[in-house]
C-alpha cells in the first residue's frame, strides 16, 4: 500500500454494537518507526446510528474509559466517562466537559462503515494472521466520518 493510499481496517460488524452502547477493542497499530505498539479503541455507536471512535485514553492519566465496572457511560448514558475519576465526555466530539481532564479532549479515530463493517481509517493497525484487508479495494465508494477536532 502506497502512503497516498487511506488505509482502512475492518474492526467489526456494524450491528455487533447496540445503539446507545459502545465497545472497547484491544488493537495493534505500527508506529512509522515500524514497531507494533498497542491501540485500545473505543467505539461508540448513538441512538441515531452514528458511529464514534477514540482512543480508550483518558486525558488526564491514561486510564481506559471502561476502567472498573466496565462501563463506559454516566449513568443517564448521555456521556463518556472516565471509569476511574468520573471526568465526563461529549459522546459525539470527545470533549471532557467536567472533571479533572475538563476542556481536553479523547484523541478521535477516522471510522467508516463498510458493507455493515466498521472500520478504522488512517491508522496502521496490526493485521490478525496476516489476513489481508478486504476493504483494500474499495477507496472511493466509502462514507468516511471524520470528527471534528
Ligand atoms: S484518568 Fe480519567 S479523569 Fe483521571
Amino acid at each position: 500500500m502506497s502512503s497516498t493510499e487511506l488505509e482502512v481496517f475492518a474492526v467489526c460488524a456494524a450491528d455487533d454494537i447496540e445503539r446507545g452502547d459502545a465497545r472497547a477493542f484491544s488493537l495493534s497499530r505500527v508506529t512509522e518507526a515500524g514497531e507494533n505498539r498497542p491501540f485500545p479503541i473505543v467505539i461508540v455507536r448513538t441512538h441515531a446510528d452514528g458511529y464514534f471512535g477514540y482512543v480508550n485514553s483518558c486525558p488526564h492519566e491514561g486510564i481506559w474509559l471502561n476502567f472498573g465496572e466496565g462501563n463506559f457511560f454516566t449513568p443517564d448514558r448521555a456521556f463518556l466517562k472516565c471509569g476511574r475519576h468520573g471526568s465526563t465526555f461529549e459522546i459525539e466530539t470527545g470533549l471532557c466537559i467536567d472533571g479533572r481532564c475538563k476542556d481536553k479532549s479523547l484523541e478521535p479515530i477516522a471510522l467508516a462503515v463498510v458493507d455493515g463493517d466498521v472500520c478504522v481509517c488512517g491508522v496502521a493497525l496490526v493485521e490478525d494472521h496476516g489476513v489481508p484487508n478486504p476493504f483494500d479495494e474499495l477507496d472511493d465508494t466509502m462514507e468516511i466520518m471524520i470528527h471534528p477536532d
